[in-house]
């Protein structure tokens, strides 16, 4: 399982919001670590196909997702920045409404929205508003959605924006517990999110690739003690 990135370039206007970037994913979670800018979302825009690149290209197996189209994207599940704004859904609900959007079948979607809602913990919720639950019970809602369909690229955009540390830690588990046998891209300026977890680090700045590796070789090369050196030694300066 490979999705291959090469010289992926996106500009707006005449910002570049993301510069030539190359890289090889493989099965396992990547940490896409960045300051506000850097060009975290139009990496994951890119890849959902929701924008329009300008250069490269994006191959799955070594065929470019455009080619492949809706093929690919059955295979991707997302969870975008910014939240939807179902409120008025119950978590169950608002599960049905979007393995409808997704075209699942509908009886196999019905056993695997409450294997998800006994992933994220929130059987017991499931009947409740979307709108009613904290940020923390909406972001498991969230990453439930995403799941849906067992994407085998998985695309989780600051999944823990806006949570406090019980709750952020919380989502840290439930992603760190996923099925290794996916690509997941995890983005986030917090790097106590990915500390532990990715098998690779990808660290942004103005829309390019500044360094990568596993953490261990990171902070090798910074020189640090943990990522948290590794962080501020190629983004400090942000
Ligand atoms: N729709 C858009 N129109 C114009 N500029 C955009 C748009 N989306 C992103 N940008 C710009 O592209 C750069 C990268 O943004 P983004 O990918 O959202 O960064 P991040 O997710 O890392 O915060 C930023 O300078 C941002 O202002
Ligand atoms: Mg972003």
């Amino acid at each position: 399982m490979e999705l291959k990135i090469n010289g992926l370039t996106k500009r707006y206007g005449n910002k570049l919001a993301l510069k030539e970037f190359s890289y090889t994913f493989t099965p396992g979670i990547y940490g896409i670590l960045g300051a506000n800018g850097a060009g975290k979302s139009t990496l994951m825009n890119l890849i959902t196909d929701n924008v329009k690149r300008d250069e490269g290209e994006i191959l799955w197996e070594g065929t470019d997702i455009l080619s492949l189209g809706a093929a690919f994207r059955a295979l991707v599940g997302y969870m975008p920045q910014e939240q939807g704004m179902y409120g008025d859904y119950s978590a169950r609900a608002f599960l049905r409404y979007m393995a409808q959007v997704k075209g699942l079948p509908r009886k196999a979607a019905r056993g695997q929205i409450e294997e998800l809602l006994e992933l994220v913990n929130l059987t017991d919720a499931a009947h409740r508003r979307v709108g009613g639950f904290s940020g923390g019970m909406r972001q498991r809602v969230m990453l439930a959605q995403a799941l849906l369909g067992d994407p085998k690229v998985l695309i989780l955009d600051e999944p823990t924006a806006g949570l406090d540390p019980k709750e952020r830690l919380r989502l840290r588990h439930y992603i760190s517990n996923l099925s290794q046998d996916r690509i997941v891209f995890l983005s986030t300026h917090i790097v106590s999110d990915i500390e532990s977890i990715a098998k690779d680090v990808l660290l942004m700045k103005e829309g390019t690739l500044v360094t990568h590796g596993t953490p261990e070789a990171l902070i090798k090369k910074a020189k640090g003690k943990d990522l948290e050196d590794v962080y501020m030694f190629w983004l400090g300066a942000d």
